[in-house]
């Protein structure tokens, strides 16, 4: 009855804030219960290096069989000048097509202690805590027709479509609406269902989802441009956020600017229930390999612990673990604890080795 998980800690400060992870993961299954069965793979450019492949087919394989896959980070400049199927880069791509991860969850919490390093005022930002559900594998950014094409009279013009089906959508709004229900039970739904088809649609599909299967869910509506204002203006009015593809890349990259901090935020991608009933899913912080600090024992852990702590609440429905966890970080932080990344004036600097196991202790 072990849990299995794929670890791909992958380049630069991917294995450095992923050995923080191991130390918890460690504590856990000795004073929790937590029963892991850890598969640990190269990807990225430490796969290159040995495999000549940025992912091998067998890792693919793995990650589909695994109850959750924690990825660090992929990329190396030293490969960055290679065709495209030699880049690390393609290590993670090839993971979220293959496993059709199609739900990119972008949470947004703002730990009190950090409250300076919001874009936003405080007193706007205080406690936020939201989540931004993402449609990645459809929308404007696949639809057919699609391309360049030369006009009888010499002109051009660039065609991309927006294409939303009934059971992508319903999909997408089931992730969102059981992701409220572990939360504070409230979704709203994004489009522009006053000049887009595909919008009204959307609209109509999750209303019908809303009604036939989550009545116990808060559900409410909004334009995507007005909701870009009112994250700004009131982000703490939000629960969870379901968008689609090209809403949701600008809206969470709006959001993650809310708490101000990359080396602090987790996400996750989920796929499709399986036949066992689990759904595919990989665990990510949202930064990259940072290779201008790598190696340097600087790099912030906390991304990759946080990442960790949605994979057991979300996939392992671990829920109390998870709050351990976060409420860990929280407490870290208060005690004025820092890396480099979210230094301010009269805290202690710390590296990564001690930021992990300030954690740990917690
Ligand atoms: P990046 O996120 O790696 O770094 C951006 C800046 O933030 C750098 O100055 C870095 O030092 C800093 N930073 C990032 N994470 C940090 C942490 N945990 N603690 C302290 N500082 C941190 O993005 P960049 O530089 O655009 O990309 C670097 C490489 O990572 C590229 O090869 C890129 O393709 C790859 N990448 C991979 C991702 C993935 O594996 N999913 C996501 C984003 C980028
Ligand atoms: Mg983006």
């Amino acid at each position: 009855d072990a849990h299995k998980l794929l670890v791909l800690a992958g380049d630069g400060i991917g294995p450095e804030v992923m050995r923080e992870v191991a130390r918890i993961v460690h504590w856990m299954s000795a004073h929790r219960g937590l029963k892991l069965e850890i598969t640990e793979e190269l990807v990225g450019a430490a796969s290159l290096a040995v495999h000549g492949v940025p992912i091998r087919d067998e890792v693919v394989e793995l990650a589909r069989q695994s109850d959750a896959v924690l990825f660090g980070s992929v990329g190396d400049p030293a490969w960055s000048h290679v065709g495209f199927d030699k880049r690390p880069e393609v290590a993670i791509l090839k993971l979220r097509k293959e496993l059709e991860l199609f739900a990119n969850l972008r949470p947004a919490k703002l730990f009190d202690a950090l409250i300076d390093a919001s874009a936003l005022k405080p007193e706007v930002v205080r406690g936020l805590d939201l989540m931004i559900v993402r449609e990645t594998v459809g929308g404007i950014y696949f639809g057919e027709p699609r391309g360049v094409e030369t006009l009888p009279d010499g002109s051009r013009r660039g065609i991309n479509t927006e294409v939303y089906t009934t059971s992508e959508i319903e999909r997408v709004a089931r992730v969102a609406f059981d992701l409220a229900r572990k939360r504070d039970n409230r979704v709203c739904s994004v489009e522009k269902c006053n000049v887009m088809e595909s919008g009204l649609l959307w609209k109509e599909v999750v209303t019908d989802i809303h009604k036939r299967e989550y009545p116990d869910v808060q559900l409410s509506h909004m334009l995507a441009d007005n909701c870009a204002m009112q994250l700004v203006r009131d982000p703490n009015q939000f629960d969870v956020i379901v968008t689609g593809n090209l809403f949701g890349d600008i809206l969470s990259d709006l959001a993650s600017m809310l708490t101000g901090s990359l080396g602090m935020l987790p996400s996750a991608t989920l796929g499709p229930v399986r036949a066992d009933g689990k759904r595919n899913a990989l665990y990510e912080p949202i930064h990259g390999s940072a290779p201008d600090i790598a190696g340097k024992g600087i790099a912030n852990p906390l991304a990759q612990i946080l990442s960790f702590a949605m994979l057991l609440r979300y996939s392992l429905n671990r829920g109390e673990d998870a709050d351990l966890i976060e409420t860990a970080v929280s407490n870290v932080l208060a005690s004025g604890l820092r890396t480099g990344d979210i230094m301010s004036p009269g805290m202690a600097r710390v590296g990564t080795e001690m930021m992990g196991q300030a954690v740990l202790r917690e």
